[in-house]
């Protein structure tokens, strides 16, 4: 059936007279095609517009995952492609023909033309694509959702597997570190070299006992199962027992911990193990990332905070190498690493060693989970002029109500 090319632009295009669709006419190619055939590619730069005369196209997104969206299916007298064309843009989507489909093409300069020469086309294909560009931000949005929903699950996978491979390993540890103990005691180990080797036993898998803690720890606090205590806490003997506990590593490393409070600092209501656990990490995190010879000082006052209330604030500063502004707000996410994990050690206080990523973070949900705050402040990484790191936390007096 031969296709009357002007009888089809004066439907669709009632406002035109007689002279322009005359003129417009010989500059339209008819184009039939099979099904399946792929007229626009999403992302590719493509200068066509067209009408359907007949058939149908399916118009299809990517998704992030790899597949493919339809996003509607259209029909005789339904126009695609202008898009790239007022945006000057890749193509939004893709258009595959469904059945056998006659399109009506107009190339770049004859669709500006039409656009300038017919007002009512104008303004229905603006309208229209303002329609297909909420459509698709509709579309991005519930892809976003999806992803996310992924990734939790994913998460969430990774933090059983920590629970499991946690548990799995505590009990030969606990084996380890008994033996390791026995060894320690028996009249073998007077001789120094095996006695030497059952200190480094017992010292390797007290770390990995410690570790193991750590992991088990991240896993409540994501499933919120972390039980707060609430007894009266100094934190000046907290700080004190972590000068005792450090002391040999300190004086290893040759770095000065300095502790500043007023005498009349109140106790806080918190959970002691918890408290402890998270100056123990902030104290050799500054210890790890302070070169030898630094100074480290923790500082701690009575404040009242915004949207906390009275509060003790502490301070825990170093003179290392400093954290990177784009770094301050991730390194308290689990399992984030500043560089990469094939350049960190996995030494606790040696220079710079790494370890499995969670100690901020757990530092971070211990302290939330007492109504508390914690955050840096660095003005960026530097190794050789060291600008150093304050971690400040912010401890309610009271611990906000458990729900
Ligand atoms: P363009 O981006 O040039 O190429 C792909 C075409 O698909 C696009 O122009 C529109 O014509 C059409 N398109 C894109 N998104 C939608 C949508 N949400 N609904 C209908 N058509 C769309």
């Amino acid at each position: 059936m031969a296709i009357d090319v002007t009888e089809i632009l004066q439907d669709t295009f009632p406002d035109l007279d007689a002279e322009a669709l005359a003129t417009l006419a010989p500059l339209v190619r008819v184009q039939p095609y099979p099904p399946g055939a792929l007229i626009c590619r999403e992302g590719a730069y493509e200068d066509v517009f067209y009408l359907i005369v007949a058939g149908e196209v399916a118009i299809t997104k990517h998704l992030s995952a790899g597949e493919e969206r339809v996003l509607r299916y259209s029909g005789a007298g339904d126009f695609f492609g202008e898009m790239a064309l007022i945006q000057d843009q890749p193509r939004s989507a893709s258009v595959r023909t469904t059945q056998p489909t006659t399109l009506l093409e107009f190339d770049r300069d004859v669709f500006e033309h039409l656009m300038v020469s017919s007002p009512g086309l104008a303004w229905r294909i603006v309208s229209t694509t303002f329609d297909r560009l909420r459509t698709n931000d509709q579309a991005a949005l519930d892809d976003l959702r999806d992803a996310y929903t992924i990734l939790a699950r994913l998460d969430q996978a990774k933090l059983d597997f920590i629970q499991i491979a946690a548990h799995e390993l505590r009990t030969p540890l606990t084996t380890i570190l008994g033996y390791a103990d026995m060894l320690r005691d028996h009249p073998a180990a007077q001789d120094p070299v095996v006695g030497g080797i059952a200190h480094g036993i017992a010292q390797g898998a007290a770390r990995l006992h410690e570790i193991v803690d750590g992991m088990l720890d991240i896993t409540k606090i994501d499933t919120e199962t972390l039980n707060v205590a609430r007894v009266p806490v100094l934190l000046r003997s907290v700080f004190t027992e972590l000068k005792h506990d450090f002391r040999d590593v300190l004086a290893e490393r040759r770095l000065a911990l300095e502790i500043e409070q007023g005498d009349d600092l109140p106790l806080i209501e918190a959970d002691p193990n918890l408290i402890y656990k998270t100056f123990y990490q902030l104290l050799s995190n500054a210890i790890k990332y302070t070169p030898d010879g630094g100074a480290i000082r923790i500082a701690s006052w009575l404040s009242d905070v915004e949207g906390i209330g009275p509060a003790v604030v502490v301070s825990v500063q170093d003179s290392g190498v400093g954290i990177d502004p784009a770094h301050h707000d991730l390194i308290f996410e689990k399992f984030y690493q500043v560089g990469t994990a094939a350049q960190h050690s996995s030494g606790k206080t040696t220079f710079k060693g790494g370890g499995p990523g969670l100690g901020l973070a757990l530092v971070k949900g211990a302290v939330e989970a007492h109504g508390g705050a914690v955050w840096v402040e660095s003005d960026g990484y530097d190794e050789r002029r060291c600008p150093g790191s304050v971690f400040k936390v912010v401890l309610p007096l009271r611990a906000p109500d458990q729900g």
